[in-house]
């Protein structure tokens, strides 16, 4: 048996990260977590008991309320993000909280909330998580970071792709602005934002198929455990 380690996924939205992420986690038998599913599924809460974001006690309640837990599915083989034992892996798709996650995401309170599960999920190694601030907060210590980047064209396909396959509808421009906000907003925001940790591997896939990036990063993870291939 080799050694397990933390796999560090960030990069902007609609980069194949998660798609990579579940694959490597598949390969190697590690628990995988899309810690963006988590922004998600609390702003999905937000929305659902109109709770203001820009008022500090509503959002303090809110976090209280809002219990965020991962379900094994053995189905899709992955873990699923459940709010209040519900499963809300499609809702939490949706353009509605694709809109408004962002902000949410920007509050001190929501990140301490969520990096606190995120680290006590991981404690005993063996995971891949994807995110924007996992390599730099979440785990600074993951001993391998990938930071992941596409054309901006190519990511907005690929979004469109995703939602028809999940019967969501949107427009590819109603898409492309979504990822354009948000991609500002996360490496802007003052709290975590996205970017690069110093020691993380860069890779581009606009031209990488989801099994070219997986063998790249699968080497890669594989050189870091000790094992040859
Ligand atoms: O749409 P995409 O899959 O690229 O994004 P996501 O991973 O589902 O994350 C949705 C949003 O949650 C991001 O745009 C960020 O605002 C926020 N997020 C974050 O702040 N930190 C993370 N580790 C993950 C997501």
């Amino acid at each position: 048996m080799h050694k397990k380690i933390i796999i560090a996924i960030d990069g902007f939205a609609s980069c194949g990260k998660s798609t990579l992420a579940k694959q490597l986690a598949a390969k190697l038998e590690y628990i995988y977590i899309d810690s963006g599913a988590m922004y998600r599924a609390v702003m999905l809460y937000f929305l659902e008991n109109n709770i203001d974001i820009n008022n500090q006690d509503s959002v303090q309640k809110g976090l209280r309320e809002a219990v965020i837990t991962f379900k094994f599915n053995p189905e899709t083989r992955t873990n699923e993000v459940c709010l209040n034992g519900k499963n809300v892996e499609k809702e939490i798709r949706e353009m509605r909280v694709s809109q408004r996650v962002s902000e949410l995401s920007k509050i001190k309170e929501v990140r301490l909330a969520m990096v606190r599960i995120q680290k006590a999920i991981g404690a005993n190694k063996g995971i891949v998580m994807d995110g924007r601030d996992i390599g730099t907060v979440v785990f600074p210590q993951a001993e391998l970071k990938i930071f992941l980047t596409a054309d901006f064209d190519e990511r907005v396909r690929r979004r469109f792709d995703d939602l028809l396959n999940r019967g969501i509808t949107a427009s590819r421009e109603e898409i492309a602005q979504n990822l354009q906000e948000r991609d500002v907003i996360d490496t802007t925001r003052k709290e975590s934002p996205l970017l690069k940790a110093d020691d993380a591997i860069e890779l581009n896939n606009t031209f990488l198929s989801p099994d070219e990036q997986l063998e790249m990063v699968y080497s890669l993870a594989m050189e870091k455990t000790g094992v040859q291939v």
